[in-house]
């Protein structure tokens, strides 16, 4: 197994956001604001924090917003420039100067382990790298990356990201791994990945949700995946493969709050919650929100 560092993180950005329509007709998923920084921006940022230096985008039909997001914008620039807007100007940058940015289209929209797919030149053999879905925060620190980067670097073996999810919804919503030795607290060797089993199939309460480090060998994994239900090729279901003959760990992260923003009431808790931390607008709106709820 590799024992090189993790500087590469995967994002597919390339699906159709139906969950989110009408919005989504037009304006990719993962542009919608968190108050005023799209939530790619904040996936972005986290995996800069933990050392990422290539963030590998694998786009489609309609994200254009997304390219333009991560560009200089040079005629903003200039006019900012000359209104002496710095700091407005540092902001429009932010996003930009986080990593080095590659782009790879999926030319159809075939599931969330086709767009991955199609990253597989751009990773080497035995290279690690992390998959997010441009969708998922998680909010808290250390961030999730983070605890599972320095489960990699010390384990060397691929890592799912896991919480307890013990909600009878969540059975049919998740996969759940099969947990084998336990090496720390929160940390075991996977034994299974079962994709939406219902209670009484869970070999756990640990849900794998979406967030992974692979290795470059999951790409052949990929290339015979048979599409699923829903006629998509699926990832979990790759790794469900996979981890029956690869050693992988399953990392239970802690002191997180996870928000599915591709759900309209968790993308609504999100919005609400870092408004609430913000320096500039949270104690105002924690006024406001004091007010309504009399009213509730
Ligand atoms: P989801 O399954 O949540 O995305 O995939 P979706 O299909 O766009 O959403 P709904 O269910 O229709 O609302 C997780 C991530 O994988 C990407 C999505 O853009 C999202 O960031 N994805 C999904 C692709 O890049 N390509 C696909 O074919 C499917």
């Amino acid at each position: 197994m590799s024992s090189q560092r993790v500087r590469k993180v995967v994002i597919p950005v390339a699906g159709y956001g139906t969950r989110f329509l009408p919005y989504t007709k037009s304006i990719p998923k993962e542009m919608l604001p968190i108050i005023d920084k799209p939530v790619i921006h904040h996936i972005a940022e986290e995996a800069a924090e933990a050392g990422i230096t290539q963030i590998i985008l694998v786009t489609g039909m309609n994200k254009r917003a997304i390219e333009d997001y991560f560009d200089y914008n040079l005629e903003l620039e200039s006019l900012l420039r000359k209104d002496g807007k710095d700091a407005q100007m540092q902001l429009s940058r932010e996003a930009s100067d986080l990593a080095s940015f590659v782009y790879v289209r999926q030319k159809e929209q075939l599931g969330n382990g086709h767009a991955i797919l199609q990253a597989k030149d751009l990773i080497g053999e035995d290279e690690p790298f992390v998959v997010m879905w441009g969708d998922e925060m998680y909010m808290g620190k250390p961030t999730k990356l983070q605890q599972m980067i320095d489960v990699y670097e010390k384990y060397q073996k691929p890592v799912f990201l896991t919480m307890q999810c013990e909600k009878d919804e969540d059975y049919s919503r998740y996969g759940y791994v099969g947990l084998g030795e336990q090496h720390e607290e929160g940390l075991w060797d996977v034994t299974s990945l079962v994709e939406k089993p219902g209670k009484a199939a869970a070999p756990s309460n640990q849900a794998a949700l979406g967030c992974y480090i692979l290795t470059g060998d999951i790409f052949k994994v990929l290339e015979t995946q048979e599409p699923g239900n829903g006629g998509e090729i699926v990832l979990a279901e790759a790794l469900s493969r996979y981890a029956a003959d690869h050693p992988m760990l399953a990392k239970q992260v802690t002191n997180l709050k996870y928000f599915d923003c591709g759900n309209k009431l968790e993308y609504m808790k999100a919005t609400i919650e870092y408004a609430l931390l913000r320096g500039d607008i949270g104690h105002d709106f924690r006024e406001y929100l004091k007010g309504l709820s009399q009213n509730l």
